[in-house]
């Protein structure tokens, strides 16, 4: 069932009571790293929701809001194929309201804390995951979904909306789910769509930079300074690297050396466009 309005989304919700609901927020152009969290959200609740909404209060001004891929009906065909209950699409007037100028002048945001915001994705994108975390907590006022399922590709992101769950009490419990890839170990992203062949190939540099951090770890090196160097022999002029970073999984903090729980993250823009990947160095 498609809904694009609060108010039937609300009372559907209604007649669930006493189902475990799980929610999958996405931006649309699904793909099979989606139909993995709507997998697994099946598997664990009676009911789910996915949310196709392309928020605009995430995007700054010279990122790619507009030319953001829109494929609802092949979302909705995706969706009916997985046994989604319920695709909820609003339009930017239904979350935000007619008028609004979308910014905190006028609405009220979720501003994460600065010690997770200020370094990797945050660093360039200000104001991003305020917006990400407005959204996704409207979202969950509007669904009050039992889980919610998010990619550990986005991973500041999943560390993040923990935090604000966590500081605000909101009852969802946030399932982390695997990076799927491509057979080249491309990292799935609806932004992919934007790479040509030959900038899918340059991008491949980022998870093969990833891999052979793991692997120098799991020789042995724990000294970040050298794994990172290593990587940056893979680097040629079609990766634009905008940070390489090894820290702790679960808090994002600096580590004096690599040790099981750490995560390395990468983000680079080839042909233009900027894509980022992580990879666990254990596990
Ligand atoms: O990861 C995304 O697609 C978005 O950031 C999310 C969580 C759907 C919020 O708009």
């Amino acid at each position: 069932m498609l809904l694009h309005n609060i108010e039937e989304l609300r009372k559907q919700r209604k007649e669930w009571q006493g189902l475990k609901v799980g929610l999958v927020p996405t931006m649309g152009a699904l793909h099979e790293g989606h139909l993995s969290l709507i997998k697994k959200a099946k598997e664990t609740c009676d009911r789910v929701v996915v949310s196709v909404f392309v928020n605009p209060i995430q995007f700054g001004p010279s990122e790619d809001f507009d030319k953001y891929p829109r494929t609802l009906d092949k979302d909705m065909e995706l969706c009916n194929k997985e046994g989604v209950d319920i695709v909820f699409a609003p339009s930017p007037k239904e979350m935000y309201g007619e008028g609004s100028r979308l910014s905190n002048d006028t609405l009220t945001y979720v501003c994460p804390p600065f010690f997770y915001v200020n370094k990797l994705c945050g660093k360039t994108r200000t104001g991003h995951f305020d917006g990400v975390c407005t959204v996704v907590l409207k979202l969950f006022n509007i669904v009050q979904p039992d889980y919610a399922f998010f990619g550990q590709k986005d991973a500041q992101q999943v560390v993040i909306v923990k935090k604000m769950v966590k500081d605000l009490n909101v009852p969802v419990e946030i399932i982390q789910c695997p990076i799927v890839r491509e057979e080249s170990g491309l990292a799935l992203s609806s932004r992919n769509k934007y790479l040509s062949e030959e900038g899918k190939k340059d991008a491949l540099v980022l998870s093969g930079i990833l891999n052979n951090i793991k692997a120098c770890y799991n020789r042995g090196i724990t000294d970040i300074k050298s794994l990172k160097e290593t990587a940056y022999s893979f680097l040629t002029e079609k990766q634009d690297l905008e940070y390489l970073e090894i820290l702790d999984r679960d808090t994002l903090e600096e580590q004096e050396s690599a040790d099981d729980n750490s995560i390395a993250l990468i983000a680079c823009r080839v042909e233009g466009v900027r894509l980022i990947d992580n990879i666990y160095l254990k596990g």
